[in-house]
């Protein structure tokens, strides 16, 4: 990575102002349901709390309107789980750039940890608004940006603030950038890519990325019916994307005239209705009867997606094979999940769902890396510049 750290700079004794990614999904009681997004923050936290450096931390939960506070969206649960996680208390402001949050940073003393409100209880900070990019600037005397997870969006908080302060990278935003950018600059073969989810439009750039360097790439997912349709297949009242069929058909082209093995489901399970206990079958991908719809891959495709996925020495995996909410038409992703865990080489989670797929089937430590960022992951996936690193200080 060619952006500072920050061990470049002196921390001890220093107001650090940290961006992380504390968007973690919560249920209905408020309970963080998965704090893979906290436990990734921790190393960088922990070095700055063992420099004697003072800490604030500052990240949004969910979208809340803008308009002001709202205890829907507070990051009073977050402050709890990093405080019972650090072993420490988490001051938590109840305000983001009040007179609260400014008399917690004012008083902070080494080895503390002060936590502000949603940043997104102000609209300045998706509008990046440079005077409030100031006044999160004014807290610091530097500034880490550690939210790999938001680094795609050029808010005040991940853009904006790098221009007041001297600005580096956290260590998970360095191990997601390392990981991620040494997997795509420098890959080893044979290289298999997994995309799914539901539409192609989503995944577009990454296929055109990813083409060039794969020696297979399986489509899955709802976005493999436009690829279906491309073929001329029925697909019955499947996911179809009718805009993007001729696109799907140019990209089955590329991939043969590169010599890309572009693998799509042969077999398909399909349902009479969009229902958890739909009545439900199998049947060959060419051979998807008029009425029904395609939920998930069949156990043939299973079995060819599961010699590529085991002999590759590198592997990415970005999407759901199926609607996998629904236990029944779970069983193509949790069988990528498993394929993935036996894979000798090189494993990457790009993410989002498929990244919650793992972490639920238990498979998470049997992967070299699941990344905490969704779309930011699917962007650098595309060969984006991310605007949250783009802001950072050069190396020297
Ligand atoms: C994410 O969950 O992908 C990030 O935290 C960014 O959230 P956003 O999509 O609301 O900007």
């Amino acid at each position: 990575m060619n952006k500072k750290t920050l061990e470049d700079f002196q921390v001890s004794g220093q107001k650090v102002l940290v961006r992380v990614d504390f968007n973690v999904p919560l249920n209905k009681e408020r309970q963080i349901t998965d704090d893979n997004r906290i436990l990734g923050a921790l190393p960088t936290i922990q070095y700055l709390l063992k420099q004697n450096a003072k800490v604030i931390l500052m990240s949004h939960l969910g979208r809340p309107s803008g308009a002001g506070f709202e205890a829907d969206f507070s990051m009073a649960p977050v402050a709890k789980r990093l405080g019972e996680l650090l072993n420490l208390e988490v001051k938590l402001a109840n305000d983001v750039i009040g007179d609260h949050a400014k008399s917690l940073v004012e008083g902070i003393q080494e080895g503390e940890v002060v936590l502000l409100e949603n940043l997104r209880f102000h609209k300045a900070e998706t509008k990046n608004d440079p005077e409030f990019a100031k006044a999160l600037a004014s807290f610091g005397d530097l500034y880490i940006n550690d939210a790999f997870g938001t680094a795609h969006r050029a808010h005040a908080s991940t853009e904006g603030v790098a221009h007041y302060l001297p600005a580096a990278a956290g260590y998970l935003m360095q191990k997601e950038l390392d990981i991620l950018g040494g997997a795509l600059d420098n890959p080893a073969h044979p290289f298999v890519a997994i995309l799914g989810g539901a539409k192609v439009s989503d995944k577009i750039g990454v296929i055109q990325n990813l083409i060039d360097k794969v020696d297979t790439l399986i489509i899955g997912g709802g976005m493999a019916y436009t690829f279906f349709k491309a073929k001329g297949y029925e697909i019955g009242k499947s996911l179809l994307e009718e805009d993007k069929v001729e696109l799907a058909f140019e990209l089955m082209e590329q991939a043969k005239a590169k010599g890309v093995n572009m693998l799509l489901p042969v077999d398909t399970v399909v349902a009479s209705e969009f229902k958890a206990d739909a009545d439900h079958k199998t049947v060959h991908s060419n051979e998807m009867p008029e009425d029904w719809m395609g939920m998930d891959i069949g156990p043939e495709s299973m079995k060819e997606f599961k010699d590529a996925i085991v002999n590759a020495k590198l592997v990415v995996w970005n999407g759901p094979m199926g609607v996998f909410e629904m236990p029944e038409f779970a069983k193509g992703t949790e069988a990528i999940a498993d394929y993935m865990s036996q894979c000798q080489g090189i494993t990457i989670i790009g993410g989002g769902d498929s990244a919650a797929a793992v972490s639920q089937l238990g498979y998470a430590d049997k992967m070299t890396h699941i990344s905490t960022g969704g779309g930011a992951s699917l962007e650098f996936l595309e060969g984006i510049e991310l605007p949250g690193v783009a802001a950072l200080n050069d190396k020297d």
